[in-house]
């Protein structure tokens, strides 16, 4: 069993004092393409995976790059900028994706607990037509807020399970300024820390 790393306690705690700003819940992803080219966008953090101390919940589409990318290549960086703390968790890890097909019942179960959280408007916003298609004109959006169930997931939606393996930890407040490297070690599920210099 993974104990809690230092470095999720220090995230709960810059989360908690940059709770007044809704962006420092907005942390960039980056994926590679199929072609091996860095691909990197904005997404919101959506808490801890319950029963476990380190998985990041993040909700996506089926249909949006992302999910294509990590068919091929599971691995994802994490970059998240605490603007009141002045800290950055950069979050190298392998990145799950919890479709409406999967069949583990518990992962089903994380997905469908997630969707309840949704507001409408997110909700409906997974029945829209396919992501980055030019747009039809005539396209009113009414089509998307009749097609969501608000207890059952729309087949669009998905939850990413991002599963760090290391973290690379920069605080700018200190003088000198603090860095360190967490890694997991597969093998107990311990994490090594290592200080270095900023
Ligand atoms: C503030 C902000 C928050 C966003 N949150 C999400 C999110 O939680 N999930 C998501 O899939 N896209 C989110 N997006 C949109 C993505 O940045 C991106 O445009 C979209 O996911 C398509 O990316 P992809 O096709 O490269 O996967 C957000 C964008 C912004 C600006």
């Amino acid at each position: 069993m993974e104990t809690s790393p230092e470095w999720i306690n220090l995230l709960a705690k810059a989360l908690k004092r940059n709770r007044k700003l809704p962006y420092a819940r907005y942390l960039q992803l980056a994926t590679v393409t199929e072609e091996g080219k860095p691909s990197c966008r904005t997404v919101v953090y959506r808490g801890i995976l319950e029963g476990s101390p380190t998985k990041l919940k993040v909700i996506t589409d089926v249909r949006s790059e992302k999910i294509k990318h990590l068919k091929k290549n599971k691995w994802v960086e994490a970059c998240w900028y605490m603007p009141e703390t002045r800290e950055q968790f950069r979050i190298q890890g392998l990145a799950q994706s919890v479709l409406a097909s999967d069949e583990d019942e518990k992962m089903q179960d994380h997905r469908f607990q997630q969707w309840k959280q949704l507001s409408d408007a997110a909700r409906s916003s997974f029945a829209d037509p396919h992501p980055g298609i030019p747009k039809d004109p005539d396209w009113t959006g009414k089509e998307a807020i009749e097609g969501v169930d608000p207890s059952v997931p729309h087949e669009n939606f998905v939850l990413l399970i991002i599963d760090p393996k290391c973290v690379d930890y920069l605080n700018l407040r200190p003088n000198p300024q603090l860095r360190a490297y967490y890694t997991l070690v597969e093998e107990n599920g311990s994490w090594n820390c290592t200080e270095v210099y900023a």
